[in-house]
């Protein structure tokens, strides 16, 4: 026993050590390593030390190579810009988990050493309440969210009259079907407070709009770690609560640093929008003014020109793959004696920390990398700003419409550089669903063209000149 709670400790503090890794693009890679080693410590101890008919082993193992055949297949798969939903996805089943386990404890008590049918423990019947809650509304608010996130259904708020009220409502009937749980103990009740935050998860996440969906996905990651936690006490299993107390707050301190990264307040996005304003100009209609349009060649020649470059990558730079190509245009860049630097927003791309990663793959220097609040002064200093599939993020709406679904959010003041160049293939939108006004800017030039192409096209004039 004493072997188990040491190599559980151990695991515990290797995940510790993982999140600790993660929180820098040049220890990610080692800190990604001790958690695969700490899950793995986890698994193999649960295994070992657990016994098994071999009925129950079968279903067991049976089980964790299904699991892993098609959690395999899937990763594989998946585009790197899909990344959100997937993640909603799978938050959902940790939080069917929960509600299942919460289910097997209540029918098999004696299995779980919590009692018998009928005189379980109350403390174990709280558990298995919260482990039901908070898993049933982890479960159906991912669902919803991978709806929105794979455009399965409108990104847009959706709300209604009263709404606020009636989740309030539910959530006291919860809390009450709860206390009555602790002492009639019937399943019946158990089904009515599952339903009712499967119902509460459903309306917490329909009124988010798009543009506050990357902080949901973080929050739900937080929801699923708390029912992990809970299922940790239902099993008495010590790691899962550790894991499941790192993932819940870990994901907490996330979506908290995210919603002031995009000025959200933290309690309107958890609360499902609450105290938001209803007016939003999300209108995704691009409109028919004209913009002056140039081509590579007219690009590197204004680069060439350049005494410093500040490359602005966002979403389409993602799709494209095209970190590779903006390497070479970066050494280019650099042997003809411009400064060049990244500016990288919080929320750039479709995950936190997306666009590091890609810039990571491409080789290029984190010291090239500048977080928003280290280089946003920099822009007015300098000549040239290419943005390669930003949009969003360089935004002024965000600093002047108060009706923009993007009000408030900090944006990378691309519109102060001397020239601004933009890599996208139409005048559409981005993820918001807005026009940006930075495309008609006297200043602008847009280079039209998937971000791959584009940039291999300025590649190929920068060696002809
Ligand atoms: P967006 O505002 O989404 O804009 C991306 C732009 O890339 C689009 O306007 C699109 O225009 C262009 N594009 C798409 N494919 C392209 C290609 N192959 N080549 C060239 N351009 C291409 O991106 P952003 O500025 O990075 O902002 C991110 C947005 O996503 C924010 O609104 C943020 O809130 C949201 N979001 C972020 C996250 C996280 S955590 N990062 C998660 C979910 C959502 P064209 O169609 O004209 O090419």
């Amino acid at each position: 026993m004493e072997t188990k709670i040491l190599l559980y400790l151990v695991a515990g503090v290797l995940f510790i050590l993982s999140l600790a890794g993660l929180s820098s693009a040049k220890t990610a890679v080692r800190g990604n390593r001790y958690g695969i080693l700490g899950m793995l410590i986890a698994v193999v101890t649960t295994l070992a030390f657990s016994m098994h008919s071999w009925q129950s082993a079968l279903l067991i193992y049976g089980t964790i190579a299904a699991g892993a055949i098609i959690g395999t297949a899937i990763a594989k798969r998946i585009d790197m810009t899909a990344l959100p939903q997937l993640m909603a996805g799978f938050h959902s089943l940790v939080g069917l988990a929960a509600v299942c386990v919460a289910f097997a404890a209540f029918y098999s008590p004696t299995a779980f050493g919590i009692g018998t049918p009928g005189h379980i423990n109350k403390f174990s019947l709280l558990e298995m309440s919260l482990g039901a809650f908070i898993g049933a509304m982890t479960f159906t608010g991912s669902f919803i969210a991978f709806m929105k996130l794979q455009g399965l259904m409108s990104a847009k708020p959706i709300r209604f009259a009263g709404q606020h009220l009636f989740n309030g409502a539910l959530g006291v009937a919860i809390a009450v079907m709860t206390i009555l749980f602790t002492f009639i103990q019937t399943g019946d009740v158990l089904t009515i407070i599952t339903l009712c935050a499967a119902i509460l998860g459903v309306l917490l996440i329909l009124p988010i709009g798009g543009a506050d969906m990357p902080v949901v996905v973080s929050m739900l990651n937080s929801y699923s770690g708390w029912a992990a936690a809970g299922i940790g006490f239902t099993l008495q299993n010590m790691l899962l609560i550790i894991t499941g107390a790192l993932v819940g707050a870990s994901g907490a301190i996330l979506s908290y640093i995210m919603c002031k990264a995009m000025n959200r307040s933290f309690f309107n996005v958890i609360l499902g929008g609450l105290g938001e304003d209803e007016a939003t100009n999300a209108d995704g209609a691009t409109e028919e003014r004209a913009v002056k349009a140039g081509s590579a060649e007219d690009a590197a020649f204004l680069m060439e020109q350049a005494g410093s470059v500040i490359i602005v990558p966002g979403y389409g730079m993602a799709v494209a793959q095209a970190q590779h190509i903006i390497r070479e245009l970066v050494d280019i860049l650099k042997s003809k004696d411009v400064k060049v630097k990244f500016a990288i927003h919080p929320v750039a791309g479709r995950m936190p920390g997306h666009m590091n990663v890609l810039l990571a793959e491409a080789n290029i220097p984190y010291e090239d990398v500048f977080e928003l609040e280290d280089i946003n002064s920099d822009f007015s200093s300098t000549d040239v700003a290419l943005v390669i599939g930003a949009n969003d993020v360089t935004n002024p709406a965000a600093r002047t419409d108060t009706a923009s679904p993007i009000y408030g959010m900090p944006i990378l003041d691309v519109d102060k550089a001397k020239t601004i160049l933009f890599v996208k293939r139409s005048m559409g939108v981005g993820y918001a669903g807005i026009q940006n006004e930075l495309f008609f800017n006297p200043k602008t030039m847009m280079l039209f063209g998937d971000a791959k192409k584009v940039s291999e096209e300025i590649v190929k004039a920068f060696e002809m000149m």
